[in-house]
């Protein structure tokens, strides 16, 4: 089997993994928990998210959380922005790069970020350029891309059609969100081929929810079209307030132990981030969905 040999693993827990959450985890230990997921070798952790606060209370403490971690060499620290309010805001916490999101669907974008699709272009416009024009790179998300839970299936034309909307604008990667975990193999494989035709797989990543327990196959048949960087979170934690339904991303450990397992390198001290994920699970009262933590012991 013919798959990348260094894989580029996001971790997005601080971000998608608490959004949803209705406990608050306190600044202070989302602070320790940053730190403690920098200490474990990643190279790229979205932190937080500057929306507005009474969508996403979770998140309230964005620029606390921001200014307070630790950074440590060689890390990029990034933070999810809709709008020029939120770039200005990631722009005062120094964050090393910004990621901006929409949907493919309009019901879902709706929801989301309370615009249209045509509406969110300009902003998305306007956001970008600025973060180049302050030496920030963008990361984009599509949402919706393999399902949307108001819609039901979503045409690749239409994912086709924002991709090469949002890299005229100047993203350098756009990370396809499988935002209800709804995406089976076959279909992976269908819109991955369907993509790679007019973009290079570098540009490319997976942003895959383990709703149906179908991320860890999903991103094999990824893995299999060289795609190489994968967003994951921290204990499996995560899901969209705007989907209904939606759970948590594919667990960083989980997906990291298989990485490992196959041979592949991504510089992440699998102990460490485990530690990690023991951390965040010790704040919830609750099991987090991660197959690693249940296990308990590498190889268990
Ligand atoms: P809006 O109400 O349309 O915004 O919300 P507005 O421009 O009309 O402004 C209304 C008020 O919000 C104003 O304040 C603004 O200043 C303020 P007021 O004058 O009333 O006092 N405001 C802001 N405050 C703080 N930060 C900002 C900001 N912008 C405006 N950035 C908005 C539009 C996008 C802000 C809102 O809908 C929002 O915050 N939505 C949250 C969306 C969100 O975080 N969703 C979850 C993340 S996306 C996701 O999870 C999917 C992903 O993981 C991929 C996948 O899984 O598929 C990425
Ligand atoms: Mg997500």
């Amino acid at each position: 089997m013919k798959i990348p040999h260094f894989i580029h693993v996001k971790e997005v827990g601080p971000r998608d993994g608490l959004q949803n959450e209705k406990q608050f985890i306190s600044t202070d230990k989302k602070i320790e928990w940053i730190n403690l997921l920098s200490s474990s070798g990643l190279s790229y952790i979205e932190v937080t998210s500057f929306v507005h606060q009474k969508w996403i209370p979770a998140l309230a403490d964005a620029m606390e959380v921001a200014k307070g971690i630790k950074r440590k060499e060689g890390v990029t620290y990034a933070a999810l922005v809709p709008n020029r309010i939120g770039l200005e805001r990631a722009l005062e916490a120094d964050m090393d790069e910004v990621s901006i999101f929409m949907s493919a669907t309009e019901t879902h974008n709706l929801k989301n970020i309370n615009k249209s699709i045509d509406e969110t272009f300009p902003i998305l416009d306007e956001v970008i350029k600025d973060a180049i024009a302050s030496g920030k790179k963008v990361r984009g998300y599509v949402s919706t891309v393999f399902g949307c839970p108001y819609e039901g299936a979503v045409p690749i034309e239409r994912v086709k059609r924002i991709a090469d909307r949002l890299f005229s604008m100047g993203i350098y990667e756009l990370s396809l969100g499988d935002t209800i975990g709804i995406a089976n193999p076959v279909q992976m494989n269908q819109v991955l081929m369907e993509l790679l035709k007019s973009l290079p797989p570098t540009s490319i990543a997976l942003h895959l929810h383990d709703t149906r327990g179908m991320s860890l196959a999903n991103t094999l048949v990824g893995l299999s079209n060289g795609i190489s960087t994968f967003d994951s979170s921290c204990g499996g934690l995560g899901g969209c307030p705007y989907a209904k339904g939606a759970s948590g991303n594919i667990a960083s450990e989980d997906f990291i132990y298989m990485l490992d397992a196959m041979g592949c390198e991504t510089e992440i001290d699998f102990e460490k981030l485990l530690r990690a994920s023991r951390y965040i699970q010790s704040l919830f009262s609750k099991s987090l969905p991660s197959h690693q933590l249940g296990l308990n012991v590498k190889g268990g």
